[in-house]
């Protein structure tokens, strides 16, 4: 379907095509620019780029999802690399382009099924693909792939980012999630199969999109870095449960509180999966979101107000328990939610009872965790 866009696009194949999953972050949020814990799954909504080659200098880049649609030279595409922040589809190529130095002209379309803003990691998806597209054949190691794409947001579009979603993208296996230690940079992926003990996770859009570089995302990091300074130590990952009381600043105080207690509760869920108690990992996901909405300030009324309709399904089950978070940086987006397989029907009747038509979010099931960034073409 995809490269079938681009044909009728450019009236020829695609020499490279690579498809990247969005990733819900099931626990550990604004942990990873503190050296922190987090553990995302990759989901089955995805962005894909295909990419060909020409004989001369141009560039064509087509995105059917943002109906983005831009055609000129590889110079002028070198040029615009000054101008920053860069936006959109084109932003991205560009940066894509001086990042990696192409200096041959190409076709390219962009096809998704995710939708951006969502706090559902289009962007990380998007940088992925189109490095990968762009450095193949050469296949770039993630300790090579992770930071470019990173760089592309960072340092092209103006939006800091920690590695959570670039990493839990180019790890991501299917059945699995993707524990992320971001202070020893390393990760591992650890058997999470909710299904098979009858519950399901749930992706619950708000449609409130929230943009990174307009929200108060910036003010989180530097907020962090300065109660890890407050402590006297490189990150808060270093931190002891507690030593948040040392913090005079009640708001350092309080952003220390979420993150060494965020780390903890990744700990627990990754032990509550383990010995497949999912009732418990539900308990400590509705844990995380009472604490980002009190000590890190990042919750919204919306995100408040689908949590609780999560939760009141709590006295209508009959077995297992129900567990909802906001997920990603927040300030809009998207909530994660898990619930017993036998009572999806009650989850989408409390949303329904919750919310008028025209601001009800959007549930959408995840029956397991699905693989990662993946090569489409050549096969
Ligand atoms: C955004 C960033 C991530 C991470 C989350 C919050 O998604 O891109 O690196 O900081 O917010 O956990």
């Amino acid at each position: 379907m995809d490269q079938d866009t681009f044909r009728s696009l450019y009236q020829c194949s695609p020499d490279v095509a690579f498809r990247a999953p969005g990733r819900v972050n099931c626990i550990g949020d604004h942990t990873d620019y503190q050296g922190g814990l987090s553990l995302p799954i990759a989901i089955s909504l995805a962005t894909t780029v295909c990419l060909g080659w020409r004989d001369d200098a141009q560039v064509a880049i087509t995105s059917e999802f943002e109906s983005e649609r831009w055609s000129g030279s590889l110079l002028e595409v070198h040029q615009r690399a000054q101008e920053r922040p860069l936006q959109g589809l084109y932003g991205f190529v560009v940066a894509a382009v001086d990042l990696l130095s192409i200096e041959r002209g190409f076709n390219l379309s962009v096809t998704s099924t995710l939708p951006a803003g969502s706090g559902l990691s289009s962007s990380a998806a998007l940088a992925l693909s189109l490095i990968a597209c762009l450095t193949y054949p050469q296949t770039l190691p993630p300790a090579r792939l992770i930071p470019l794409a990173q760089a592309v947001e960072n340092q092209y579009l103006g939006v800091s980012t920690g590695i959570l979603d670039q990493t839990a993208i180019t790890y991501a296996k299917a059945g699995q999630a993707v524990l992320i230690d971001a202070g020893q940079r390393s990760q591992e992926t650890i058997p999470f199969d909710f299904a098979s003990a009858g519950y399901r996770f749930w992706i619950i859009d708000t449609k409130t999109p929230r943009s990174l570089a307009a929200s108060a995302y910036d003010t989180r990091v530097d907020e962090a870095q300065r109660a890890s300074q407050a402590l006297g130590l490189p990150n808060l990952r270093q931190a002891n449960p507690g030593d948040w009381q040392r913090i005079a600043d009640p708001v350092l105080l309080r952003r220390a509180r979420h993150i060494i207690t965020e780390n903890l509760r990744v700990q627990a869920v990754v032990e509550a999966a383990g010995r497949s108690d999912w009732a418990e990992v539900a308990e400590l996901l509705s844990q995380s979101h009472q604490s980002l909405r009190d000590d890190y300030d990042v919750s919204t009324a919306i995100l408040d107000r689908t949590v609780e309709a999560v939760l009141g399904i709590q006295n209508r089950l009959v077995r297992g328990k129900a567990g909802a978070r906001l997920t990603g940086a927040g300030f809009g987006g998207s909530v994660v939610a898990l619930v017993p397989e036998a009572a999806s029907s009650l989850l989408q009747d409390a949303l329904q009872g919750a919310f008028e038509p025209a601001e009800r979010p959007v549930a959408i099931a995840v029956d397991q965790a699905s693989e990662g960034l993946k090569r489409l073409l050549p096969e």
